[in-house]
């Protein structure tokens, strides 16, 4: 039991999400993916929600568009251990639908304790879902993506989901000047 002013750990916080029972997704999980990498990233990424690769396995971003989204961090010299990796919502909605506001709403407490442990520099939306929720509800990747926001003193960038970079490889070279964006601002002193 913390007490009050108490500032949970990752690990506590991801036994607390593992028991979740907030909306209908906790029926259908395999598993809850509560997101993976660094406590002290300085950068933080948050996808959509789980598929199903993702679900059995219980981690973020292990299929296909995973591993593109690992070929853009190694070309900025990053990988998993130096980042942290989350979704807006921590369980896989049934046949990779888009998660409903309802289900956003009821996961986002965990995300927000996430960025409140980890403070990373800057936070990446993955794709629409993520930005719009975040960043502004009108977001358009195709217009947006690059920009940098601020929300209560932590920078905010919106970029393309890898899946949709791997329906439409046009946009890699769009996605790839995020990403140097990105090594910019966390390689700046403070
Ligand atoms: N797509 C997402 O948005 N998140 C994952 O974890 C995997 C695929």
């Amino acid at each position: 039991m913390l007490k009050s002013g108490e500032k949970m750990t990752l690990d506590q916080l991801k036994s607390e999400c593992n028991g979740c029972q907030k909306c209908e997704l906790a029926k259908t999980r395999t598993n809850v993916v509560f997101g993976v990498g660094s406590e002290h990233a300085k950068v933080m990424f948050v996808g959509e929600g789980p598929g199903e690769n993702e679900d059995l396995k219980g981690e973020p971003f292990v299929g296909r568009a995973g591993q593109l989204l690992d070929k853009f961090l190694a070309a900025i010299d990053l990988d998993r251990t130096m980042i942290y990796i989350a979704n807006m919502v921590k369980c896989r909605p049934p046949k990779n639908r888009d998660p409903k506001p309802e289900e956003q709403e009821a996961c986002i407490g965990y995300l927000r304790e996430q960025v409140r442990i980890i403070r990373p520099k800057i936070i990446v939306c993955l794709g629409r879902i993520s930005a719009q929720r975040l960043i502004d509800p009108s977001f358009k990747v195709t217009v947006q993506h690059g920009e940098i926001y601020e929300k209560n003193g932590v920078k905010m960038m919106g970029t393309f989901h890898p899946a949709a970079l791997l329906r439409n490889p046009n946009n890699k070279p769009a996605a790839f000047e995020d990403f140097i964006k990105i090594r910019d601002i966390i390689s700046e002193e403070q």
